[in-house]
């Protein structure tokens, strides 16, 4: 038997996909949100790189999952309804569904084949849950799919995904999440943390190049869907601890002068020149609790590894007491 699954596409469309890619194309450093290295293509390169042997976040946030389950089903209750946002292949929440019983699984993600093939294979293997899958962009003001109503709400954010947010756009997402929870709704969010420069750097730029190739991708996903002619050959991946920052910097670094044509419109690159493709926040655990309460939310618990490379936070959404 399988489980119910609802499909809901909230994608954004071609021409809002040219009109902000353009846009960041036309700033100073140019800029792309992150966002869009997750066509089909770069959501398998992801995958693969979760699977390395430089890449600690997954496996370590994983690790801590199971080591803690039972707590952390306890914290966010059974028959909740239990969003996740960026779901990718949903193989975190299949941790969580070892101790957890929720009434309904709504997983969020803007990779669209992604998401619909994650959740049929979710909903085949637990086929008591009532899966509600959305393809939705939550970096803005995201809609929900009509919801089964009454049940509490909590969400998971796992991977460290808010860390791709500048702390004040991290801080406005997560209001918008507990807006979408209601009072005491749980947040179960996953932060990587700061650390040794050497091993971050590792992370970002892996033996096998899978990363630089993830990167890369992004050229080739603008030329597929918004007609463009970048040569991947001239644009060099670059990864560093901005320490200044605290946080990692993806880059594309162009080859030499050159022009590119995207959507029918020139684009200059000097020598050298960067194009910014990614931030990725790292966070000491007081730091991250003081963005959570900033954004309304009480931090209630949280774990980490004996390493101390990445936590887990259970938060609460108790807007008024801030
Ligand atoms: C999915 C945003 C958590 O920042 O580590 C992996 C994406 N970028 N390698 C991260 C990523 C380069 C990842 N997040």
């Amino acid at each position: 038997m399988n489980g119910s699954i609802h499909f809901y596409d909230y994608h954004p469309p071609v021409a809002d996909i040219k009109a902000e890619v353009l846009g960041g194309l036309s700033k100073r450093p140019k800029q792309i949100p992150p966002k869009y290295f997750y066509d089909q293509r770069g959501s398998q390169l992801f995958d693969a790189i979760t699977e390395l042997p430089e890449y600690y976040p997954t496996r370590t946030e994983l690790n801590i999952l199971e080591a803690n389950g039972e707590q952390i089903a306890e914290f966010l209750g059974d028959d909740c309804l239990l969003m996740e946002l960026g779901s990718g292949s949903s193989r975190k929440i299949r941790v969580l569904l070892d101790a957890l019983r929720p009434a309904a699984y709504v997983p969020l993600d803007i990779s669209r084949d992604h998401l619909l093939s994650s959740a049929k294979a979710l909903a085949k293997d637990y086929p008591h849950l009532d899966v509600h899958a959305a393809c939705t962009d939550y970096s803005t003001e995201f809609e929900l799919p009509e919801l089964p109503g009454q049940l509490r709400r909590a969400a998971f954010f796992p991977g460290s995904s808010i860390g791709n947010f500048e702390p004040a756009e991290a801080c406005a997402l997560m209001r918008r999440v507990g807006a979408h929870l209601g009072q005491d709704g749980r947040l179960l969010i996953g932060v990587d943390l700061k650390k040794d420069n050497a091993i971050l750097h590792a992370a970002y730029n892996d033996a096998q190049r899978l990363t630089a190739a993830f990167n890369l991708n992004l050229l080739q996903r603008i030329n597929r869907e918004l007609g463009g002619d970048f040569d991947l050959e001239r644009f060099e991946h670059r990864a560093f601890f901005n320490e200044q920052a605290g946080r990692v910097e993806m880059h594309l670094l162009s080859r030499g002068p050159q022009q590119v044509m995207v959507a029918g419109s020139p684009i200059a690159f000097a020598a050298g020149e960067s194009l910014h493709t990614e931030n990725s926040y790292k966070y000491d655990i007081a730091e991250f609790q003081a963005l959570a309460a900033s954004s309304g939310f009480v931090a209630e618990r949280v774990w980490t590894d004996d390493q101390q490379l990445f936590s887990v936070h259970c938060l609460r959404w108790a807007p008024r007491l801030n």
